[in-house]
């Protein structure tokens, strides 16, 4: 007895210190300056102790931006946080966050106020919800908060404000003294945050593993290991035959100056200081004189700019780093003059470096109205940096635009057309979808520059210009209607990705200061905005004979449909409250009144546990209905995609009403070493990744590494797929990964099991076989990742004595051009380290 009350005690003493410590403030909540975001310090014998950054501001655009001045945190009644913080000193705005943990957040919102900007601002709860104060000036405002932090009222004056709102605690975090909060939290919960940052700690040491540092590291290794795959042929299951696509955007000159053939830079003289601060209506240009520019009687109103030629002066052009021409090869010029009514005569020519003449033709013209006249040059010889020069013959003063040089062999001698080398070699990947037009430039730099897919279309003269969010010019001569050719010209799906009613969250702000999402498309213009969505699938897929939209279409030249079965909406947004209420209108309509349309959302930039991934995904299994995909993006470490290959396979594959779950579409990819070029390391690191897609290709239906192209001197980024300048294609080892993913694909995953000989670094090696149910064709892909030859012992499959394969090994890690030769082998089941083989059975 006495021993049972001596133990109720001891428990009852526990309880009372327990509660004790609940009671003693144990975290404190600080920013050590704007730039680092919050951080928590956990309290010891010796003191505060720093534990790591809970979250930082994500507002507006980088460098500039981007800063959490003064954040202010409380707790709801059921244990969720809710923190504010003032973003800059200038917007009428402030930042609104909502955690469960604290370590994991949901992505910020960005409430207006009604004064021009909102500083200190400070949360508290009240019964049915959040009041948040603030300053503005000398003067102090209020607003309220729903409790779910989704819902903010109009601001409003205080003017008796109790200035003890503002007083902040102070501790000495590992020797510093800081200002913010302090919280008594409960034990288990300082343990979950604890146990993040470790996780996060490690995590961050697997990422960090480099095949580059292996002669330190795996120096033991022996030359030769050996490791058994089994494949259970009994043990298939159906995955996407839509695997491995491109993500084209126009981002380091993939599209003007790249892709698109067009020879003449800023034909169109639209270049302007929104483009990139130097530039004007004449960059590219030249002549002895100031070039004169017109906007009067403009050619067409989306295209405002013209030059007026002066008497016996020439106007030269630049091209894009040049005009590049080959000798025997014609080029079609064309241009349109506003004439004074009298005949000309032009000489066009194309001048080499040193001034040889390359070609030259005369052009004759007549009218008083805008007219386009057209030439044939044909090039004497082959010259990389030629000149365009156009040489009125008699006094001519007339208004020229849309001065165009194309060579005539295109891609499929498309006019208007694109490149034949780059696309070519874009054609050989055999692509399964093309994603267009981006990336950031889908949802575009502030409101006013996202993409409107229809003013891509039409003659050139209408489709409307606009600047590139990566500091250029977008021309829009490579429109929707040549992506959607292009997309038939190879085979492949056409995956318009288009703004989810919000720009990039990296805006810059509006002229009301307002930065990133910049709120959205003002809800009034939703409806007109999701209209225009709905267009695009009439343009793409309606009859001419009853839709107006199919009819441009086939006024273009394409009567037949397009058979657009994909949009996606979004781009790695912030999902944040502006987002989901414009995502769910427009996925709404899509699915009322284009239910064959599969929708794509988007779960912001980053995997797991980023906000956006968290709060997209939540989204997603919330409204399974709204979209029968989603785009995921993260470019990442060869270590992170060596740690993590098992990301997909706990991805549900039903959602909770049995339905099937919403599909992965991972957008954007790709491996990175500081080097920040595709090498060998990086394409075994995606070769590897790829082998763990194919395993999970019942729930990942499409991948597209990005970006895809990078024209020399004008990087926007890195690294990238093909680097290419005005004359040569470079294709790069993860050109080759793609390649041989994309053409050795299938629609069957045959099941296996690969066992290392050192089982600790079986994430180095990796093993897919798929079958394809339309030839019967069956795919082996084997990768090495190992300083080590790899000596296979396979069963449950009998492969052939001696085949052909294609084989990528390269010139060590650091190879940046490996590229797959076609071997025959009698060791099939050998592999050179450091290699990827691919053998069709
Ligand atoms: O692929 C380059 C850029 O990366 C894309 O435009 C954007 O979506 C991502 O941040």
């Amino acid at each position: 007895m006495q021993t049972l009350f001596r133990l109720l005690l001891l428990i009852a003493t526990a309880m009372v210190s327990r509660a004790s410590l609940a009671q003693q403030d144990s975290i404190f909540i600080y920013s050590p300056n704007e730039r680092q975001g919050l951080h928590a310090a956990a309290l010891d014998s010796s003191g505060w102790h720093h534990l790591g950054q809970l979250c930082s501001s994500d507002y507006g655009t980088w460098g500039a931006e981007k800063r959490m001045y003064h954040p202010s945190l409380c707790r709801a009644k059921d244990g969720s946080w809710r923190l504010v913080f003032q973003v800059n000193d200038r917007s009428p705005l402030l930042a609104a966050a909502y955690s469960r943990d604290l370590v994991t957040w949901r992505p910020q919102d960005y409430p207006l106020v009604a004064t021009p900007n909102c500083l200190k601002p400070v949360v508290q709860p009240i019964d049915n919800g959040f009041n948040i104060y603030y300053k503005s000036g000398d003067s102090a405002h209020r607003l309220f908060a729903s409790s779910d932090f989704r819902q903010f009222s109009k601001s409003m004056p205080m003017p008796l404000a109790d200035e003890s709102l503002w007083q902040r605690q102070t501790a000495m975090v590992d020797g510093q003294r800081m200002e913010g909060q302090k919280f008594a939290i409960a034990d288990q919960e300082l343990a979950h945050i604890k146990d993040f940052f470790a996780q996060r700690a490690e995590d961050g040491r697997l990422s960090s593993e480099r095949m580059h540092d292996d002669s330190r590291n795996l120096a033991s290794l022996p030359q030769t290991l050996s490791a058994t795959l089994h494949v259970d042929m009994n043990n298939q299951k159906p995955i996407s035959d839509q695997l491995i696509g491109i993500f084209f955007e126009d981002i380091s000159y993939a599209a003007d100056g790249g892709l698109y053939a067009e020879l003449i830079q800023n034909r169109d003289f639209e270049y302007s200081a929104k483009d990139r601060r130097e530039w004007t209506a004449t960059t590219a240009w030249q002549s002895r004189r100031p070039i004169e520019i017109a906007t009067d009687n403009p050619l067409h109103p989306n295209n405002p700019h013209y030059a007026l030629l002066w008497p016996n002066d020439t106007l030269w052009n630049e091209g894009w780093d040049g005009i590049a021409v080959e000798a025997g090869q014609k080029y079609d010029f064309s241009m349109y003059v506003l004439g004074g009514g009298q005949k000309q005569t032009f000489s066009i020519q194309l001048i080499g470096s040193d001034g040889t003449l390359l070609a030259s033709s005369q052009l004759k013209t007549k009218g008083t109205d805008w007219k386009q006249y057209a030439t044939v040059l044909t090039a004497k010889a082959t010259e990389k940096k030629a000149r365009l020069a156009i040489i009125p013959q008699k006094a001519a003063h007339v208004g020229v635009d849309m001065i165009s040089l194309f060579p005539q062999e295109t891609f499929k001698n498309r006019k208007n057309g694109l490149r034949k080398d780059l696309a070519q070699v874009i054609a050989d990947l055999k692509p399964k979808f093309v994603r267009f037009p981006g990336g950031c430039m889908s949802h575009g730099q502030g409101l006013d520059n996202i993409y409107h897919w229809q003013h891509t279309i039409g003659s050139l003269q209408e489709r409307k210009p606009d600047f590139n969010i990566w500091n250029y010019h977008q021309t829009r001569g490579l429109g929707f209607y040549e992506y959607f050719l292009f997309c038939e010209d190879i085979g492949a799906e056409p995956l318009p990705v288009l703004a989810a009613g919000v720009p990039c969250q990296n805006s810059v702000a509006n002229a009301q200061g307002i930065g990133g999402q910049q709120g959205g498309i003002p809800m009034e213009e939703m409806p007109a905005y999701i209209d225009e969505l709905c267009n695009l699938i009439d343009w793409a897929n309606a009859d001419p004979a009853t839709n107006e939209w199919a009819r441009r279409r086939a006024e273009a030249g394409h009567p037949a449909p397009f058979n657009l079965k994909y949009l996606g909406i979004g781009n790695e947004d912030i999902i944040g409250t502006v987002f989901e209420e414009r995502y769910e209108m427009i996925a709404r309509a899509l699915r009322e009144r284009h239910p064959e349309i599969k929708v794509c959302g988007t779960v912001g930039p980053f995997h797991t546990p980023s906000a956006d991934y968290l709060e997209g995904w939540e989204f997603t299994r919330r409204h399974p209905e709204l979209q029968y995909m989603t785009d995921e993006h993260y470019y990442e470490s060869t270590g992170w995609f060596l740690h993590h290959r098992d990301y997909y396979d706990n991805y549900p594959r039903q959602n909770v009403d049995g339905t099937p779950a919403t599909k992965v579409y991972l957008g954007e990819w790709a491996a990175s070493t500081h080097v920040k070029r595709p090498n060998l390391e990086t394409a075994l690191a995606e070769a590897l990744y790829l082998t763990d897609v194919e395993r999970n290709g019942d729930i990942v239906e499409m991948t597209s590494y990005a970006p895809m192209l990078c024209k020399d001197g004008h990087h926007n980024w890195d690294p990238d797929m093909i680097y290419f300048s005005n004359t040569d294609v470079r294709t790069t080892p993860a050109y080759e990964v793609q390649r041989l993913f994309s053409v050795y694909g299938g629609d069957r995953y045959v099941s296996s099991q690969l066992t290392l000989e050192r089982p600790e670094l079986k994430h180095r090696v990796g093993a897919s076989l798929v079958a394809d149910s339309k030839t019967g064709k069956k795919y082996l892909k084997l990768v090495n990742a190992l300083p080590s030859t790899l000596q296979l012992s396979v069963s449950g499959i009998t492969l052939p004595p001696t085949a052909a394969c294609e084989q990528l090994v390269g010139n060590g890690i650091e190879d940046q051009k490996a590229k797959a030769e076609v071997i025959t082998t009698n060791s099939l089941t050998t592999l050179p380290p450091y290699s990827i083989r691919v053998v069709a059975l």
